[in-house]
């Protein structure tokens, strides 16, 4: 309304210009004054001049600042705005031009957060990941997978699969998935820093919306915890039916024989009886540690914690051992504060001496020492038990609390060994919240140090 009112203000004004030009000419010319006519006509020139000036700002000014803004926003910068408080269908065009201005930006914003945190997402997954186009150029490598492989970004990114990922397993996979279209799933081993590593590598094809195949997806997934402990139980199983099967071997051997011929002999039936009875013992003995390691890994075990006096827990311990010491004629030195009080399981405790100190018994020659000790801090209690037997070789020392583990296979067995002994007092400490540490040299001797917290908060 506004605007095509001034837009006949504009034609009224161009009529009169034109009525005045004419009657100012012909005025002119009856006069014959020439002076006349070309004043008239400058001053019709200066109107015209002001009148296209006003046009001007009126309509040309504010359709270039549009396009300006419009140019601003078509090149992405979507903070460009139209300034100028125009009227009319040039104010409505510049409001417009705002508004869908903003909307951009919005979009803009919140497509770059969602690009943030894919990225965020991408990056701190727990697997590697390839974004992989068609034709097998990689699009995308995130942190983990470089974690795994090595090399940065542009070490992968644009380059052809096959050109930068060494492994078949890897091309195999990606050739498949690209095949047969679907989910193709495959293991590798990665050698790094002295660590092997398995790696289970699941390559998912990515369609478009008409179902045709626009690239791939590579998942990496670190394996290696877990085949580490399939591998461990299996060693386990292992060893379990071996250390069950010599025994069980022995006594079927050992009566059979008998059946057979031993029964008129009476001193082979003794000695006979005797090794069946030992060889009972010794599957006695497994069996019970088997049942304790197992109890001790169950889900949901707990400790029975009670005030611990250590001295007379220790002094309850040693009489079993009597016999033993008196007959190899080994001293034992006790050396503990009676002010040593503090919160553990009993029992368990004592399994942690007892194993000890058969051990120091065990592997210690005739007229050697064993010395209890016991010092305590403001958070922990060191019990500390030392031999002079005949030591650990330093190269086995960091696997001495692995079950089954003997330094002499044929040594322990004489002295009825499983190997789970020192597998216990490691697992009972931990339960504590401690530790087992120990020190050794060969033909001299070994300190096992057990380090309890004396307080209950640091027990997990
Ligand atoms: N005090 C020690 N001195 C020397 N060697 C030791 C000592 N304690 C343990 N060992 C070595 O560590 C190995 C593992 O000890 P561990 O107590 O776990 O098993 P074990 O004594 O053979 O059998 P058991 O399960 O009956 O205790 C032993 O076989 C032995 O070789
Ligand atoms: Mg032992």
């Amino acid at each position: 309304m506004n605007e095509s009112f001034s837009k006949l203000k504009f034609a009224y004004a161009f009529a009169i210009l034109i009525i005045m030009a004419i009657v100012g000419a012909v005025l002119s010319l009856i006069v014959e004054d020439y002076i006349i006519l070309i004043s008239v006509l400058g001053i019709l020139y200066i109107l015209l001049l002001i009148i296209l000036l006003n046009a001007f700002h009126k309509y040309i000014k504010p359709i270039q600042v549009a396009s300006k803004t419009m140019g601003e926003l078509l090149k992405g910068n979507y903070r460009a705005r139209v300034h100028h408080p125009f009227n009319g269908s040039i104010g409505d065009l510049s409001r417009q031009i705002n508004e869908l201005a903003r909307n951009l930006s919005e979009l803009s914003i919140n497509e770059q957060m969602q690009a943030d945190q894919l990225k965020t997402v991408i990056d701190n997954t727990e697997s590697g990941l390839v974004l992989l186009d068609e034709k097998g150029y990689i699009h995308l490598v995130n942190r983990k997978f470089l974690s795994m492989f090595g090399g940065q970004q542009r070490d992968y990114v644009g380059y052809l699969y096959y050109d930068v990922m060494r492994q078949t397993a890897i091309h195999r996979t990606v050739q498949e998935t690209f095949l047969y279209e679907k989910n193709v799933k495959k293991s590798i081993t990665l050698d790094k820093d002295t660590r092997h590593m398995y790696i289970e590598v699941v390559g998912a094809p990515i369609f478009t919306e008409r179902k045709l195949l626009k690239g791939a997806v590579l998942a990496f997934y670190d394996i290696t915890d877990f085949k580490n402990v399939e591998v461990m139980r299996k060693d386990f199983v292992a060893n379990v039916s071996h250390e069950l099967k010599t025994p069980i071997t022995s006594i079927t051997g050992f009566a059979e024989t008998l059946l057979d011929e031993g029964l008129s002999n009476p001193e082979i039936n003794r000695q006979f009886t005797e090794i069946i009875y030992n060889e009972s013992n010794r599957l006695q003995v497994l069996i019970n540690d088997l049942l304790t390691l197992s109890k001790l890994e169950q889900e949901g075990f707990t400790l029975s914690y009670s005030d611990i006096h250590l001295i007379t827990i220790v002094n309850e311990v040693l009489p079993a051992f009597k016999q033993k010491i008196a007959e190899k004629d080994i001293s034992v030195d006790t050396s503990i504060s009676d002010s040593i009080h503090f919160i553990a399981d009993q029992e368990k405790l004592k399994q942690i001496l007892i194993n000890l100190l058969a051990n120091a018994i065990n592997y210690t020659p005739e007229q050697g020492k064993i010395k209890i000790q016991a010092v305590e801090s403001e958070d922990d209690v060191h019990i500390m038990i030392s031999d002079t037997g005949i030591g650990i070789p330093q190269d086995v020392t960091p696997r001495i609390f692995e079950r089954f583990f003997r330094v002499d296979k044929a040594r322990s067995r004489d002295t009825g060994g499983t190997g789970l002994g020192l597998a216990i007092v490691k697992h009972i400490s931990e339960l504590h919240g401690g530790h087992v540490t120990v020190e050794s040299e060969l033909n001299k001797g070994s300190t096992f140090t057990v380090v309890l917290p004396k307080n209950l908060d640091k027990v997990k």
